[in-house]
């Protein structure tokens, strides 16, 4: 049995949860069963954690504990969702997978991508995602999405940010066959055509 595995990557408002939907009724349209799921989360052990990771009191948090803790999340979303929906056939859909954290924990945070690959190998072992969507997008154009017009600048901080992690995410791109780019700055539909033209194009349903 073909085993489909698909993750959206990319920054915050950058379009995942949109484009996410759609793709999951164009497969349930074609009468193909759909497992959604997203990180940190997924099942009530990654819930928890994901909440100890988003409480506002654990500002203190080190960045190693911060990887660990996304890590064991997504170890248990592996063993509790992804795996056994890949094995009775489904076609999964994660919003967000390991590369959030190559990205945001080895090089925005500057962890290093070395360190993250080890512990991900602990994490997950050699689950893979079948083909990566990253939407492509400046960040200060998807921030202006996410918080309307009238609040449409960030703190330079929190811009530089984002623009590392952007750069992190063209160059793993780069090196990872696996990862396609979509240019998501183009209207909801223009952006979902280039992912459905990507998906007919590698994924042999
Ligand atoms: N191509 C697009 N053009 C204009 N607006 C869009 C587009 N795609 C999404 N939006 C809008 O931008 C906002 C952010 O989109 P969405 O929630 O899908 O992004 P996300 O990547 O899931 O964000 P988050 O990181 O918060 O989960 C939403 O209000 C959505 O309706
Ligand atoms: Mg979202």
């Amino acid at each position: 049995m073909k085993k489909i595995f698909i993750t959206f990557e990319g920054g915050e408002g950058s379009g995942k949860s949109t484009q996410i939907e759609l793709l999951k009724n164009y497969f349930l349209k074609k009468g193909l069963p759909v497992t959604l799921t997203r990180e940190p989360g997924g099942s009530l052990i990654c819930e928890q954690i994901r909440d100890v990771l988003k409480d506002g009191n654990n500002g203190k948090m080190g960045k190693v504990t911060e990887l660990l803790l996304f890590s064991a999340a997504r170890s248990q979303h592996a063993e509790d969702i992804i795996v056994p929906a890949l094995d009775r056939g489904d076609i999964v859909i994660s919003d967000r997978f390991y590369d959030s954290s190559i990205v945001y924990q080895g090089y925005a945070r500057g962890l290093g991508e070395k360190l993250v690959r080890e512990v991900t190998k602990i994490a997950i072992g050699n689950l893979e995602p079948t083909l990566t969507l990253y939407l492509n997008i400046d960040p200060e154009l998807a921030f202006k999405r996410k918080n309307g017009p009238d609040n449409d600048r960030f703190e330079k901080a929190g811009l530089d940010f984002h623009i590392q992690v952007r750069n992190a995410y063209i160059n793993l791109a780069k090196k990872e066959k696996r990862i396609k780019v979509i240019d998501a700055s183009k209207r909801i539909e223009e952006v979902f055509a280039s992912i459905v033209k990507v998906i007919e194009d590698k994924i042999q349903i």
